[in-house]
């Protein structure tokens, strides 16, 4: 996970990305796996023979797909308060999203590893790989570096590109529940995966990272970002 960091992104976080092409970013990430992704978790849910583990993944399922732990709203649908913040057309997220070809390679990728791979694949590259971030050794070892937590005013899209505060719905609700699904998603694999399961899980995380970093890159390029792009570091 800690290679789960793409060269574009700083160019994302520092307002390099023109503003009339940021919806290409949004409009993909919500097409490859955001609006779908309580049907993503769910595969790994009705796949588990483990009680115990099914609960967890029921607990982050429901809240991902109604809020009604925490959010109050779908998460899927609290991610469009960023393209409604930032005054996009919502009507382009409603039908179906022309998919950039790594952000559809990638997207199969995901529907394979979530139906034909085994409840532990599936619940790994949903709750660890998508859900997860660079800093997931810091949600086990109180020694690890933790995730960044910055004041909501110092968020890029509201410091680069005027989005409302408001409109932040979806990050305030994971700094709010995304902690315990973090947790939960460590328990689950570590107390719960069948140890031969592990080559498996651990082949199908890197083949998620590496088309996900395709995907990032062909989204860069549809936003016009290159390396030039990026100031000298
Ligand atoms: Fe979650
Ligand atoms: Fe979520």
């Amino acid at each position: 996970m800690e290679r789960k960091v793409h060269w574009a992104w700083p160019a994302f976080t520092g307002g390099l990305v023109p503003r009339d092409k940021l919806h290409l970013h949004f409009e993909q990430e919500y097409a490859t796996y955001v609006r779908d992704f309580p049907v993503l978790l769910g595969r790994a849910y009705v796949q588990c023979p483990m009680a115990a583990a099914r609960r967890e993944l029921a607990e982050n399922l429901y809240e991902e797909e109604t809020g009604g732990l925490a959010a109050g709203r779908p998460h899927p649908e609290l991610f469009l308060e960023y393209p409604r913040g930032l005054g996009m057309d919502l009507a382009r997220f409603g039908g179906v999203v022309p998919l950039l070809p790594a952000s559809r390679a990638w997207r199969e990728l995901l529907d394979a590893h979530t139906t034909t791979c085994g409840w532990a694949v599936a619940a790994a590259v949903t709750t660890l790989f998508l859900e997860g971030t660079a800093y997931e050794r810091g949600e086990l070892d109180p020694a690890a570096p933790r995730r960044p937590e910055a004041p909501l005013e110092q968020h890029p899209l509201v410091v680069h590109y005027q989005l409302p505060i408001e409109a932040l719905a979806l990050t305030k609700a994971h700094r709010k529940v995304e902690g315990g699904h973090r947790a939960a998603a460590w328990r689950v694999l570590l107390d719960h995966a069948e140890d031969d399961a592990r080559d498996d899980v651990v082949a199908a995380m890197d083949d998620q990272l590496e088309a996900w970093l395709a995907y990032r890159d062909g989204v860069a390029a549809a936003c016009g970002i290159t390396r030039d792009t990026l100031p000298p570091r």
